[in-house]
């Protein structure tokens, strides 16, 4: 059974869809052993506390350098045993020290169909409102790994969601959890959590 440190910064709707498919019995071979924020007071903590599952804060603020921040984040991953690191809206960058630790294990979920709108600045509402000016048609959602480079990492799954007259950002960021991430995100940890994701150059296979 492999151990899921999820990261979180917000709302937490996506560390719900976690829960949700756990209880269901949906994350096969995983099991949400920690939840950790980046922010006091988020709802994604009481989510953590309704669930009865560790919740954690790293606060970004009480730290002076990004560097320390990641050494206290990395110490909290470890407390936990975690082999697999899930950022379910982290609004922090995780420094090179984590990515190297673990490589093809640290998951994100990016509300847009990358490579379009994403990198350094492109989150939340956002992405939304950059693809509602570009005009795309279709959005949709991402999960891929994580590495050095913003949003960069290799894809693991994506939904194509489709672009309706009169959508503002916050009623596309809507559509995209409902119809996209709250259910992508779940399916590719699981899969992760059963190695069946395997890199191989800039792309995965996905073993079913
Ligand atoms: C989601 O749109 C996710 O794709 C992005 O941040 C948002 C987090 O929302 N990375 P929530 O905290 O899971 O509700």
């Amino acid at each position: 059974m492999k151990n899921i440190a999820v990261l979180v910064s917000g709302g937490g709707t996506n560390l719900q869809a976690l829960i949700d498919a756990a209880n269901n019995g949906e994350i096969i071979n995983g099991k949400i052993a920690c939840v950790i924020s980046s922010r006091d007071n988020v709802y994604a903590l009481q989510r953590a506390k309704n669930a009865d599952i560790p919740a954690e804060v790293v606060s970004r603020k009480s730290f002076s350098s990004a560097e320390q921040f990641d050494e206290a984040l990395l110490k909290c991953i470890k407390k936990y045993n975690a082999d697999i690191i899930v950022m379910a809206g982290f609004l922090c960058i995780v420094g090179q020290n984590i990515i190297k630790e673990y490589p093809n294990k640290i998951i994100n979920i990016h509300p847009s169909l990358i490579p379009s709108f994403c990198g350094d600045g492109f989150y939340g509402l956002k992405v939304h409102k950059a693809a509602l000016d570009y005009g795309v048609k279709v959005s949709g959602a991402t999960v891929h790994f994580v590495n050095e480079i913003t949003d960069g990492g290799t894809i693991i799954l994506q939904k194509a969601v489709e672009i309706q007259e009169g959508d503002t950002p916050e009623i596309l960021q809507k559509r995209i959890m409902e119809q996209a991430e709250w259910k992508l995100l779940p399916k590719a940890v699981s899969l992760v959590c059963q190695d069946k994701v395997k890199v191989i150059g800039n792309r995965t296979i996905i073993e079913e």
